[in-house]
């Protein structure tokens, strides 16, 4: 069952609870019809899979690369379920010895996915691992120590490796190389998000009008994970201050309330913006600088927080640092420090 999979997330560390784990699983679609968004993926994958199958071949090893969220998981779960083949999952800060991944390839039947999380954190010496087990289904590994070590080579059943990536830009070329399918995921659209709110609340039957579902779709970062999970709190709301119904003004009330702005910043995403206006002066600012300010680590702003910003066209990446744009100024209301320089009395007149 492509339900009974293990998902490990380590790096996002907004997906807390066990609780909130299932809830997300219980929402996932197993298959590609019910995949929400992606469109060039969906139709190129769909045609991968079916040559796959018609020739009885594993699928291609898949490198995915995106934003937090974005449903890449989701997707090499639908892979396999579609392949009528076994999910496996792990993640790269796991595999810490070339044993710990030989363990996972050797437990592979043929056709099954191996979801690599984060696979960008492989260390080199794992990483050299995966290349002829990729390539040619063979795992070379070195057993014993000194002069008593030996390397064997075994025969891997023929599976697909589908890597997962938030930093693409990290991914050596030998790695990258050995993927014949490469997609990236984008942001999803606020219509994608709200048929995405509709169909969760349709699954946990809750009653939601468009309006609703929009509202929480505009808030959601373009991230399905976000939109279910706060279609979740918002139903909290709808249910103890309305009657039980997410509509506009329902949604909006509770998202409000929640300090999910308009577009759907919330409080870390704030503070880094105003950091970087208020004590930057705009910026540009370095990362390092930016980490110690806001007491954020310096991945989680370039993996997790900044894409977004970036993507609405809030904040720049420029060689000599972080940069806000006017468009944020303006989001903020503070318009007025963007010509600050320019409104100095001159000293020299
Ligand atoms: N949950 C996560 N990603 C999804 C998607 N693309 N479509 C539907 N549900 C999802």
């Amino acid at each position: 069952m492509a339900n009974d999979f293990e998902i490990i997330e380590t790096r996002d560390a907004t997906v807390v609870s066990d609780e909130e784990r299932k809830f997300e699983l219980s929402l996932r679609p197993t298959h590609l019809g019910e995949y929400i968004g992606q469109k060039k993926i969906k139709d190129t994958l769909r045609v991968y899979m079916k040559a796959a199958l018609k020739r009885r071949e594993a699928l291609d090893h898949i490198l995915l690369a995106g934003p937090p969220g974005t449903g890449k998981t989701t997707l090499a779960a639908i892979a396999a379920n579609e392949m009528g083949a076994e999910f496996k999952s792990t993640a790269a800060p796991i595999i810490e010895k070339a044993g710990d991944l030989a363990a996972q390839l050797t437990n592979l039947e043929e056709g099954d996915v191996l979801f690599i999380d984060e696979i960008h954190r492989l260390n080199p010496a794992i990483e050299e691992v995966l290349y002829p087990a990729m390539e040619d289904y063979q795992l070379d590994i070195m057993i014993g120590q000194g002069t008593a070590a030996r390397s064997i080579k075994l025969e891997l059943p023929k599976f697909t490796l589908v890597g997962a990536t938030t930093r693409p830009g990290l991914i050596t070329a030998p790695l990258r190389g050995r993927f014949g399918i490469v997609y990236n995921l984008d942001f999803y659209s606020v219509d994608d998000l709200q048929t995405i709110v509709v169909r969760s609340a349709g699954i946990l039957d809750v009653e939601i009008d468009e309006n609703g579902a929009r509202q929480i779709a505009k808030r959601s970062r373009g991230t399905p994970r976000i939109a279910n999970r706060l279609l979740r709190r918002v139903r909290d709301f709808a249910e103890v201050d309305y009657d039980g119904k997410i509509t506009e003004e329902v949604a909006k009330d509770a998202l409000n309330r929640m300090e999910v702005d308009v577009f759907g910043l919330d409080e870390v995403d704030r503070k880094l913006m105003l950091t970087i206006i208020e004590k930057f002066d705009g910026g540009p600012v370095g990362l390092g600088t930016l980490s110690a300010s806001i007491h954020e680590e310096k991945d989680s702003i370039e993996e997790i927080i900044e894409p977004y910003l970036i993507q609405i066209g809030f904040l720049n990446r420029t060689p000599r640092g972080r940069m806000a744009t006017r468009l944020a100024y303006e989001h903020f209301g503070l318009d007025n420090l963007l010509n600050r320089q320019n409104n100095m009395p001159s000293l020299f007149e």
